[in-house]
């Protein structure tokens, strides 16, 4: 049976390698919902712009017309939902916006698929198959020295970001129970890759080196967190998509914790060395600045569910991973000047002038 799948969020970062994954490897339709948002940027899609089995619509998930008038028309058959806001630190600054889209939004379209899946029950069509939440690992809170994430972990956010996150995970789930609505929920860790908006860790110290400004490092710089190259965010998606089972939430990590100060340093070191700078050139850049509120110690994820149900693992070491998200940055170097042009300037003076 051919898929109709509405992929929400595909122009962002994870979005947007999901969607090209998905146009490459299967002949389903792809309908690639976005609002454009600031993080939101179809640069990242040239190269699948014109496949014939994909299809982008500029738009809101708070929108319920055009959510409907999607379903109705292109016979949706499953949702893998992404579109969010997705930045702690604008989190801080602008709760609403992620109680608006991370979580009115997620109930919205929740309500939209359900209204289809019992219209397409009662055709005896081969019903919605899947509503898939993609979601973080920060809905567990933070850890201490010890101990891992598991998918039995209480949910204990900490940020309005997270807090945002976990409270539309709540509302799938809670689909699933009350109206056995298929479902599945993956969380995350942190990812990184090629196309990631700057304002997330890694790209921002990349660009901030490029352009010889200091490197923000929060606080003491030892909160750890584990990195996951996005490609295998996405076969992990892919894998679940499939193969997971209804009903069930999968942990994803890299087993790849470090501390901020410790991640920071390998990027200044690799960039010295692909550009021949003199030695601790990048590394004299950095700046330990005035800590998030609320900032989470750490994240660790134990993902031996996935690993042992859908055989997943990470494809590429960090080292290679880091090596090529450089070098993907070094050789896109417009791709980053448009970005960080404009509205991200006035961004970037109003997170970081004050620290
Ligand atoms: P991103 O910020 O790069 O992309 C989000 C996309 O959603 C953008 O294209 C934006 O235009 C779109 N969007 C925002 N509001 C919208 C709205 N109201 N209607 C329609 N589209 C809207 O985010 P990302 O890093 O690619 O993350 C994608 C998803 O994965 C998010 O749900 C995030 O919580 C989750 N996640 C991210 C990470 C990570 O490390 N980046 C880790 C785990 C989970
Ligand atoms: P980030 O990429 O924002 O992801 P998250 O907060 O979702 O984990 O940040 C990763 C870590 O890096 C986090 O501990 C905060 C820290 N950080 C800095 O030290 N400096 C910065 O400028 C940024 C953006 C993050």
């Amino acid at each position: 049976m051919i898929k109709n799948i509405l992929i929400t969020g595909g122009a962002g970062f994870i979005g947007s390698h999901l969607v090209r994954y998905f146009v490459k490897n299967y002949d389903y339709n792809i309908f690639n919902l976005d609002a454009l948002t600031y993080a939101g940027n179809l640069e990242n899609l040239k190269d699948i712009e014109n496949k014939e089995n994909y299809n982008f619509i500029k738009g809101n998930v708070l929108d319920s017309e055009l959510l409907n008038h999607i379903f109705l028309n292109n016979n949706i058959t499953d949702v893998i939902h992404l579109s969010a806001e997705s930045h702690v630190d604008r989190s801080i600054s602008s709760p609403l916006d992620f109680l608006y889209t991370n979580v009115i939004g997620t109930v919205n379209l929740l309500n939209t698929a359900k209204s289809f899946w019992k219209v397409s029950k009662k055709k005896a069509n081969d019903r919605l198959n899947i509503f898939y939440n993609i979601s973080t690992d920060e809905v567990y809170g933070s850890l201490k020295k010890e101990g891992l994430f598991t998918e039995k972990t209480p949910y204990s956010p900490n940020s309005p970001y997270s807090a945002s996150k976990a409270s539309s995970d709540h509302f799938v789930r809670a689909y699933h129970k009350t109206y056995n609505f298929p479902i599945i929920i993956s969380n995350c860790s942190n990812n990184f890759g090629p196309n990631q908006f700057p304002e997330k860790l890694i790209p921002l110290i990349i660009n901030n080196i490029l352009e010889k400004k200091s490197l923000p490092i929060f606080g003491d710089g030892l909160y750890s967190r584990d990195w996951l190259f996005v490609e295998d965010h996405v076969k992990a998606i892919d894998l679940i998509f499939h193969k997971g089972r209804i009903g069930e939430t999968y942990n994803i990590g890299g087993d790849n914790e470090m501390t901020n100060i410790d991640l920071v340093k390998i990027i200044c070191l690799l960039i010295d060395e692909k550009l021949q700078n003199k030695n601790g050139e990048s590394e004299k850049l950095i700046t330990f600045v005035k800590d998030r509120p609320g900032h989470d110690r750490r994240y660790a994820i134990d993902s031996s569910k996935l690993r042992r149900e859908l055989d997943w693992r990470p494809s590429i070491s960090f080292k290679k991973a880091i090596s090529k998200t450089i070098d993907w940055y070094l050789s896109n170097s417009i791709w980053l000047k448009n970005i960080t042009s404009g509205n991200y300037m006035e961004y970037y003076n109003s997170m970081y002038k004050n620290r």
